[in-house]
């Protein structure tokens, strides 16, 4: 059974005491569902003022909703959509203080008003992206972004 330690400490040290939580859940375990799953529970369940935690895969066109903790989600996000999309494109991670003021940002859920979106690329290729909303505004800051890209690493990096 999965125990959930408290975060404790400044920012930094909670996300790598979330970063090992994750790589436990994933260790020995290559199965992307399984680890994503995981994964978003971990991380809605972790990190406070969240509405949604959750992965969306590329099919080789555009973006499908995966494993995610929130309310239901869009299923299908095409590249030039969203800040999904803008992540997907770009490959580089996309911090929204005002999702709201992003053009072209797709509302899944009318409560969320700040965003991080960080790509997943394995050996060159796109995997799809891991996002988390917040109805709070500007939630997330430099220690989450590289908090949250650390997590999508050791997610990467589980899939061998
Ligand atoms: N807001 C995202 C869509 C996905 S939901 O937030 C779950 C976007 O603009 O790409």
């Amino acid at each position: 059974m999965f125990a959930a330690t408290p975060l404790t400490g400044n920012k930094p040290e909670q996300y790598s005491q979330l970063l090992e939580q994750a790589r436990g859940l994933m260790s020995g375990e290559r199965d992307r569902i399984a680890n994503a799953a995981n994964l978003a529970a971990l991380l809605y369940h972790g990190l406070p003022d969240l509405n949604w935690a959750g992965f969306y895969f590329f099919d080789g066109t555009e973006l499908v909703v995966g494993p995610f903790q929130g309310l239901p989600a869009c299923v299908r996000i095409p590249m030039d959509r969203g800040v999904c999309g803008a992540a997907a494109r770009e490959r580089t991670t996309q911090r929204v203080d005002d999702v709201h003021a992003f053009p072209g940002h797709i509302a899944c859920d009318a409560a969320s008003r700040s965003e991080i979106v960080v790509p997943l690329v394995r050996g060159g290729a796109l995997i799809g992206v891991l996002d988390i909303d917040s109805p709070l505004p500007s939630r997330f800051d430099a220690d989450d972004q590289r908090g949250v890209e650390a997590i999508a690493a050791a997610f990467v990096e589980a899939m061998g």
